[in-house]
């Protein structure tokens, strides 16, 4: 039922043309696609595909994103990584009922990175994503034009995402009473939705935005074999933009939602190498990712400049306010299960946990207890202090190891209004695990 690994091509997903009207249309439905070779699995997919179309942007070119639910069940979209008014962010109960259509109209007034678009209605989040609701918005602006980095078909979005699949072909998603624990987990992993696809690429430089789209399984991503005397991954960006100057990692850890934009250099190989992208948090189907092929030498203009973006590190001294978040487990219960929380708290729509000044700069700190915890924050774009090889540039969500604690400065200027902040393994947000501030 599962294909040998690596025989699957990688699948791109197709970029949305918007209609006549400047309009950006996507029906949601429900849709028998091939993933696994001669089988058909269902999908819930926007355009009824799986991930769904990219939607590309220029900063500041305000896009409006029409969404139409022919699905059985109510939705939410939202945008992750956007700076978004409150009214369009998607919030967990701001459902589009079957049947209906909403148009989500985006500013988009922020600098080039890969953010990415998927369902997000409260307690749902976990099975509408799993069943395929996740797309990629990439924006774009001059400042990253005018670097020369791999661009056209050598800037290529990688959507990593585990799936279980039954003999028939359809999707496993557990049943919700059963222990979430530790989240859903799948036994293959997809790349923009193939089973551990293969990659033919010339030897050049080739720039990938890489996200994590899995409900709860975090990658450490590596090259087998590493390219000889050289870095795997130059990391040019992060969640949302390029990094000020570029890093290089022999191994990429990847949380949930995070990005990682890097450049790979297939020039450093051989023509004719297969090059394995493995997983080394996995085991069996999920130690491997996907493969490249270097099929052959090609002119390369591209290169990774020393200095990439204007950023600005905010200081400690800047935070007006500092608030502490514990993400447990504990506190409430739902179907007989014990619920995870945000400092003891079950999410409900009406708590307000903080009230941050628009314009103003505050510090959180978020503790992990008893499990890891990838914490995301809407609308407020935010740098961590101690960032480690991971966590540099402008991020929206940072990673937690058990026990751990991280400390970041957050900017809360665009909007005003009430938004989310959760734990992105879906299990854990389904399970309550989220909270909401207010820009006032
Ligand atoms: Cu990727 Cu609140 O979500
Ligand atoms: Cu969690």
């Amino acid at each position: 039922r599962l294909p040998e690994p690596f025989t699957v091509p990688l699948p791109i997903p197709p970029v949305l043309r918007p209609s006549g009207s400047g309009v950006h249309e996507i029906t949601q439905r429900v849709a028998r696609v091939e993933i696994l070779p001669g089988l058909r699995t269902e999908v819930w997919g926007y355009n009824g595909i799986f991930p769904g179309p990219t939607i590309v942007s220029r900063r500041g070119g305000e896009t409006v994103v029409r969404h139409r639910n022919e699905l059985p069940e109510a939705v939410v979209v939202h945008l992750h990584g956007g700076r978004t008014p409150a009214e369009h962010d998607g919030y967990p109960t701001d459902l589009v009922d079957p049947g209906a259509a909403r148009d989500y109209v985006y500013p988009l007034d922020q600098p080039a990175a890969t953010l990415w678009y998927h369902d997000h209605r409260m307690d749902h989040t976990g099975p509408h994503v799993y069943k395929g609701l996740a797309g990629f918005h990439l924006v774009h602006d001059d400042e990253e034009d005018a670097l020369p980095l791999p661009k056209g078909d050598r800037d290529v979005p990688l959507m990593i995402a585990d799936r279980s699949f039954a003999e028939d072909g359809s999707l496993i998603y557990p049943d919700v009473h059963s222990d979430y624990i530790s989240g859903v987990l799948g036994d293959c992993v997809l790349v923009n939705g193939a089973p551990w696809p293969v990659m033919e690429v010339t030897a050049t430089r080739y720039r990938f935005r890489v996200l994590n789209a899995s409900n709860a399984r975090r990658y450490r991503l590596a090259l087998d074999p590493p390219p000889p005397g050289g870095a795997s991954f130059v990391q040019v960006g992060s969640d949302l933009g390029l990094l000020a100057a570029p890093v290089t990692h022999t191994e990429l850890q990847i949380a949930q939602a995070e990005r990682f934009d890097v450049v790979i250099d297939f020039s450093a190989y051989p023509v004719g190498q297969n090059v394995t992208l493995k997983n080394l948090f996995g085991r069996d189907g999920t130690a491997d990712v996907m493969r490249f092929v270097v099929a052959r030498k090609a002119p390369d203009a591209s290169r990774v400049p020393d200095r990439l973006a204007e950023i600005r590190p905010l200081r400690p001294s800047e935070a007006v306010v500092e608030r502490t978040f514990t993400f447990q487990r504990g506190g409430a219960k739902k179907h007989g299960m014990t619920l995870w929380t945000v400092n003891g708290r079950e999410f409900t729509p009406d708590h307000i946990a903080a009230t941050p000044k628009l314009g103003t700069v505050e510090r959180w700190r978020f503790r992990a207890q008893n499990v890891p915890h990838p914490v995301h924050i809407h609308l407020a774009p935010f740098q961590v202090l101690d960032p480690g090889p991971y966590a540099g540039g402008w991020k929206d969500t940072v990673d937690l190891g058990s026990g751990d604690q991280a400390e970041v400065l957050l900017r809360f200027d665009g909007y005003r209004g009430k938004y989310v902040f959760h734990c992105h393994n879906l299990e854990h947000e389904d399970m309550m695990m989220m909270a909401n501030f207010r820009v006032v």
